[in-house]
Parts: structure tokens; C-alpha cells; sequence
């Protein structure tokens, strides 16, 4: 092709702005630097000896990690704000990220806890991850977190959450999980009090189970909303896992809660909506319905633990949303009930003033 001088220079102009925009490739300013195999002094080769090398006071930090598959679990508790940011190329999107947290934790493996098991382990507010793929590697068998969440405030973006028990622990406080994908089988976004907002996630079943096991511990009204996501069949789905994806079933103790000085029912509570939600991939006429036509479940044969649940949709779309007979203790939403479940319901009224919007609209 021929450049005239005028389009030459526009093209100049035009292309480093266009192939900039949405690559985060160096530093933002301040952060501190994690790279693999640094010999650079003030860089750190692992993300826990930065996050250790972090002042303990309420200063807002963060920490820019280059390219590359650091193996170890992290555990992160200083009071300051601090957000996690990973080398891509393409800040908008999970699909593009080129860093990696990798541990291998179950409760079968010694474990003492599912936050114990967790990959990356977060206990503090006002905290933000932004394309880092956070997975752990046990696989099949027993309790494995990926990321365990006990804070307030905090923002997952384009990241990925990659296990297949218990992958994505929502347990405490107040989160947003945003453009990111969720992959695991059995119970694999789950937790007691947290208070949760999904939107725009890709949500992947590998094998037969529930997406959401929620157990909650009080009479409120406190839930997981999940709004806008896309549910699949993922890549490394075991066969037979069709028809045996339920969108949640109810965690709890019935007959067996210990101590717990807010617990107000016999059945602890479970409260799940999923509204707007696009079942099977959008441009596959072919894909294969994973969800079980009751879409929802109860915990086991033996003990139901239905008794007090709200399980809620609204508006399924997609080639896996048809032929849905639900049971009794599930409900389907009309438009008026289903707008009472927004963002500010799940997190807070104030989740405009710390949660990005160029990842979680509310809308
Ligand atoms: C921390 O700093 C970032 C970047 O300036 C800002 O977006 C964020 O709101 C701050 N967080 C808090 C809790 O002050
Ligand atoms: C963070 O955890 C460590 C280890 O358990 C503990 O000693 C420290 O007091 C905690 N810091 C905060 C701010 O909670
Ligand atoms: C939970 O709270 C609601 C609203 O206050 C009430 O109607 C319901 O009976 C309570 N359920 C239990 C099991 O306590
Ligand atoms: C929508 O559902 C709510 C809760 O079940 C109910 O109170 C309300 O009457 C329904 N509205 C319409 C228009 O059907």
C-alpha cells in the first residue's frame, strides 16, 4: 500500500495511541516491582516478599508484576489500600494475561480450613486485583481455594479464579468480581457472610456440580448477585458433566451449628440470584446444555436444607436456557422483584466510590 504524506502521519499519530491504550507492559507510577529471577535491587522475585516489604501502616500501595508463573501461595493483611496489577497487553480482558499464581493446597492434603487452602489469600479491605489468573493446582477430591476473599471493598478484574473444588471463596466482607473467569465443578463460588456482586464474567464447569454454595449464616438479606455473566461448558470439562451443572445448592450444618453466636434458624440461609444470565456461549448454536433443567439443587437426597433459600432467576438467555422446570424451593423472578437485586443491594449504596467501572457497570 502507498502512503500519502497526510495519511503517513496520521497513522503516526493514530497507531502507538490505539496499540497503547490497553496494554499495562511497565510499572504504574509508584508501584512496587515483583519479576521473576530480578537481580535488580528494590525489585522483588516473588509476590509475597513484596507484599511482605509493604510498610504496616494505611498507606494506599501497589504492586506491578511482570510476565510469568510464580509458584507459591500468597497471604496479604496490611491495613493500607493495595491493588495488584499483572503485565498484559490488553488490560480489558482475562483472555490476555501473562501472569500466574499457582499453589497446591486441599484440606485432604492437610489444609486446616478452605482459606487455608487458598492460593491467594486475602484478609483486608480495599483491595484490587487486575489481570492475574490465580489458580490452584490440586485438582479433584477435596477443598482447593483459589482466591479466599475475607475483605471489604474489594475488586477482582480480568482475572482468572482456576480449580474445581471450592475455587472462589467470597466468606467475608463486601467484593466485585468483574470481566474475569471463574472456572471449577463442585461448589466452586462459595462462602458464609460475604456479600458479592458478578458481572460480566465467564463461569466454566469442568465437571458435574454446583456453581454456588452459599451459607449464609443470619436471617438477612444479604446474597450473591450475579448479573450478565456467561455460563460454558469449559475446555477441560470432564465427560458426562452434561446435565449434572446445577446453578447453586445450600451450604449449612443443619443440626450442627457450633457455637455460632448470629446464627437465627435451624437451616442456615442461602441466598443466590442469577438475573440476565447467558447460558452456553453465544456464538455456539452446538453447545451442549450442561445445566440440569431444575437448575437448582437441593444439598443432599438426605438432608435438603431448603427449608429457608431464596434461589433466583431472571431472564436466562442463550441455547442452554430452555426447558427449565424448577423446583419448589427455586424461584423464577418477574421484572419488579428481580430490579430489587442491583449492585447496591449486594454490596453496599457506596459501591460507586470503589469499584471500577470500566469492569462492573452496575448495569
Ligand atoms: C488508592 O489509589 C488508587 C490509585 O490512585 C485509587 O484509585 C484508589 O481509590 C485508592 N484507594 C483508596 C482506598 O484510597
Ligand atoms: C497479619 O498477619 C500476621 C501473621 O498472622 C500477624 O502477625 C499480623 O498482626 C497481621 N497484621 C494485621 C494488620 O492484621
Ligand atoms: C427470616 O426473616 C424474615 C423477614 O424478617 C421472616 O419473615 C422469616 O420468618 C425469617 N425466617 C427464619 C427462618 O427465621
Ligand atoms: C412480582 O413478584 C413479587 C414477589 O413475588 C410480587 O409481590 C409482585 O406482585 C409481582 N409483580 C407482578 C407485576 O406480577
Amino acid at each position: 500500500m502507498v502512503l500519502t504524506l497526510p495519511s503517513l502521519l496520521l497513522s503516526l499519530l493514530v497507531l502507538p495511541l490505539l496499540s497503547n491504550a490497553a496494554s499495562r507492559t511497565s510499572p504504574p507510577s509508584g508501584a512496587i516491582i515483583v519479576r521473576q529471577n530480578t537481580k535488580t535491587t528494590g525489585e522483588f522475585a516473588t509476590i509475597q516478599a513484596a507484599v511482605n516489604s509493604l510498610p504496616s501502616d494505611g498507606s494506599n500501595r501497589s504492586i506491578f508484576i511482570y510476565s510469568g508463573t510464580y509458584s507459591e501461595q500468597v497471604y496479604i493483611n496490611r491495613t493500607g489500600a493495595l491493588a495488584l496489577y499483572g503485565y498484559t497487553t490488553d488490560t480489558t480482558t482475562y483472555a490476555s494475561n501473562a501472569v500466574t499464581i499457582v499453589h497446591s493446597s486441599s484440606q485432604a492434603s492437610g489444609a486446616a480450613s478452605d482459606d487455608a487452602t487458598g492460593t491467594l489469600r486475602v484478609h483486608k479491605d480495599d483491595f484490587s486485583l487486575y489481570n492475574i489468573n490465580v489458580k490452584n493446582s490440586y485438582g479433584q477430591g477435596s477443598q482447593a481455594a483459589a482466591l479466599s476473599a475475607y475483605g471489604n471493598r474489594m475488586g477482582l478484574y480480568a482475572s482468572s479464579f482456576l480449580g474445581y473444588q471450592d475455587t472462589l471463596y467470597a466468606n467475608q466482607g463486601t467484593q466485585v468480581y468483574g470481566k474475569s473467569y471463574i472456572e471449577g465443578a463442585v461448589d466452586f463460588i462459595f462462602g458464609r457472610q460475604g456479600l458479592a456482586y458478578f458481572e460480566g464474567n465467564t463461569i466454566s464447569s469442568i465437571g458435574p456440580g454446583c456453581i454456588t454454595a452459599s451459607g449464609r449464616e443470619t436471617n438477612d438479606t444479604g446474597s450473591y448477585v450475579l448479573n450478565r455473566n456467561t455460563l460454558v461448558l469449559g475446555p477441560t470439562a470432564l465427560t458426562g458433566t452434561s446435565g449434572k451443572v446445577f446453578l447453586g445448592r445450600p451450604w449449612g450444618a443443619k443440626g450442627n451449628i457450633i457455637s455460632h453466636p448470629t446464627i437465627e434458624s435451624q437451616y442456615l440461609n442461602s441466598r443466590v440470584v442469577f438475573k440476565n444470565t447467558q447460558i452456553g456461549a453465544q456464538a455456539s448454536a452446538s453447545w451442549d446444555p450442561c445445566l440440569n433443567p431444575a437448575l437448582w439443587s437441593v444439598w443432599s437426597t438426605s438432608d435438603t436444607r431448603t427449608d429457608n433459600v431464596l434461589f433466583a432467576t431472571f431472564q436466562n438467555s442463550g441455547p442452554g436456557s430452555s426447558g427449565v422446570t424448577l423446583p419448589s424451593f427455586a424461584t423464577a423472578l418477574n421484572a419488579s422483584a428481580a430490579a430489587e437485586y442491583t449492585i447496591a443491594t449486594a454490596v453496599g449504596s457506596d459501591w460507586e466510590s470503589w469499584v471500577d467501572t470500566n469492569f462492573v457497570t452496575g448495569e
